[in-house]
């Protein structure tokens, strides 16, 4: 690969952008018995402590906005090798998150906290699993570092 200049080899993206999708901010106090205990801020200090053992970058975000969280998806590619993705409750429901995804140019990991096919069947649809690499669902905060190992097996 070439730079703008055309002549130095550019370093590959090391880096994963980890996006968390609404009410995952509420992690901790939020139905602790089918999300856990730990909260949000626990959950990106293992992603973080996980990113520096394994040598990789992260950069971790939550929003409770669908658009939102499709503009940081459509920049990814410029900043990013790959994408750990929990959409929320946006899994069943986001045509737009899918297809920024299905143009992110990147690859992107999907994850979940409770097992979505264990639950109500509103749940077991995921809108993004045909455009994510895989799917982890239903290890708690392991299918974050799961889904971190796997992206980073692409960078
Ligand atoms: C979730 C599962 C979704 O169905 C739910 O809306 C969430 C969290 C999970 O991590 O288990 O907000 O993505």
């Amino acid at each position: 690969m070439k730079t703008a200049r055309g002549d130095l080899p550019m370093a590959k993206v090391k880096k994963i952008l980890v996006l968390h999708g609404p009410n995952l901010n509420l992690l901790g106090k939020r139905q602790p018995e089918i999300y856990g205990s730990l909260t949000l801020e626990q959950i990106n200090q293992k992603i973080r402590s996980l990113a520096r053992e394994i040598k990789i970058e992260v950069e971790i975000r939550q929003s409770n906005y669908e658009g939102e969280l499709v503009d940081w998806i459509q920049g990814a590619g410029q900043h990013f090798g790959a994408l750990v993705i929990n959409a929320g409750a946006y899994t069943h429901t986001s045509i737009a998150l899918r297809d920024a995804l299905a143009a992110a140019g990147i690859p992107a990991v999907e994850v979940h906290l409770s097992n979505i096919y264990k639950r109500e069947d509103f749940r077991k649809r995921s809108l993004i699993a045909e455009v994510a690499i895989g799917q982890i669902t239903g290890f708690g905060v392991a299918s974050y570092l799961l889904g971190l190992r796997a992206a980073a097996g692409y960078l």
